[in-house]
């Protein structure tokens, strides 16, 4: 064996091509970069809870004692959930952020080689993950309207397909799945995963189905409705044994003190909550028919707390430059043909409304739309 000393250690040769995740840029940065004031920003580009953190909650983060690990069984935040979403605690799991359990369920699931199925456009982690864990992902696109495109998707199941996994509602289109489209998955006999990560926003939830398919899967987590992105707590409801086997792969202390303690106040903080929930709702509604009447944006209907616009003339990356200039911060993908004339903005504060739609004139002004 030659020692060399002089290098870096050798990279794993089937990882180099891994390609990154692509996520949102920082505020601080997009704004030094565009010599814009942070302060001025509305930061509309990752779908997070536009109140900010709850008071409660802030008050019970700072009292924790941080000296002390968290509990590896999450015992009491378990517990928590199983109230919330009437579910066994048997098969909650929680972990840092939805995340940490789509890839907790890969890993626990689907062996390298075997093939993954989702349908696109669609939330970027799956690629993410499926390429990290050399796992083969089955894109099939969805339909004119975003709903799934059942033709498609049945003839591409095999007996190599470990895993069907769809969010619902749908990042970043809006649209949720049907029951009639879920029962069809179903029928199939391939373990379906539901990513309900904008559930709250929706109103209801798969879980109650799990009863009757012990191959559904439901992934839920606290960044949206809650405010708790940065704090990263996700939770699945499982059926037992797959909640058993999650429990003794995952790393123990992967959720922090912080966020245990923080999403154990928000549970006990509901009606704030909902609150909040209906408020988003009205300015989910108030935005779309706004938008709804110019001539150079088209929003589509959507059930999360965001709504993917489609611009007239095709240039979604002009008009999102456009906004960012006047400080607004939405979300361009650049990674699918069909959202190439789109923009994704999540739902403001009702009081920061007008400001939006006055910045959303100037940016198509300045884009040429108007
Ligand atoms: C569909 C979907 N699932 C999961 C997540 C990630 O959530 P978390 O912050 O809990 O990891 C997001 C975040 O954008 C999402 O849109």
């Amino acid at each position: 064996m030659p020692l060399d000393r002089s290098t870096p250690p050798p990279l794993r040769p089937d990882l180099l091509d891994l390609p990154p995740y692509v996520a949102v840029e920082p505020v601080d940065s997009i704004a030094a970069r565009l010599g814009i004031d942070p302060t001025d920003v509305l930061k509309l580009d990752a779908n997070e809870n536009p109140f900010g953190v709850l008071p409660a909650v802030r008050e019970a983060i700072a009292q924790a004692n941080y000296a002390v690990y968290p509990d590896p069984a999450q015992a009491r935040l378990r517990r928590a959930i199983a109230a919330y979403v009437g579910a066994p605690v048997e098969r909650i799991v929680v972990g840092a952020g939805s995340d940490e359990l789509i890839e907790l369920t890969l890993r626990a699931l689907v062996a390298p080689g075997q093939h993954v199925l989702t349908c696109s456009p669609t939330f970027g982690m799956y690629r993410f993950l499926a390429d990290v864990h050399r796992l083969e992902l089955d894109l099939v696109e969805r339909r004119e309207d975003f709903s799934l495109d059942l033709d498609a998707v049945l003839p591409r199941i095999t007996d190599d397909t470990a895993l069907i996994v769809l969010p619902t509602p749908n990042n970043p289109t809006g649209n949720a799945l049907s029951e009639a489209e879920l029962e069809a998955l179903l029928a199939t006999g391939v373990t379906v995963v539901l990513d309900e990560a904008y559930a709250e926003f929706k109103g209801d939830s798969f879980i109650p189905w799990m009863e009757d398919h012990p191959r559904l899967i439901v992934l839920r987590t606290f960044s949206k409705w809650a405010g708790l992105a940065g704090l990263r707590v996700g939770f699945g409801v499982l059926p037992e044994p797959v909640a058993d086997l999650l429990l003794r792969i995952k790393q123990p202390y992967s959720v922090n003190l912080t966020g245990e303690v923080g999403a154990l106040a928000a549970l006990e903080h509901l009606d704030d909550y909902h609150a909040q929930l209906d408020l988003l709702r009205g300015v989910r509604r108030d935005l779309s028919a706004a938008l709804a009447e110019t001539s150079w944006i088209r929003p589509y209907p959507s059930e999360g707390n965001f709504l993917l616009c489609e611009v007239e003339g095709g240039d979604g990356a002009a008009l999102y430059g456009a906004l960012a200039q006047q400080g607004v911060f939405v979300r361009f993908f650049a990674d699918h043909p069909r959202l190439s004339s789109t923009i994704r903005i999540s739902m403001p504060r009702p009081d920061q409304l007008p400001t939006l739609l006055e910045r959303l004139r100037a940016a198509a002004a300045a884009c040429g739309l108007v």
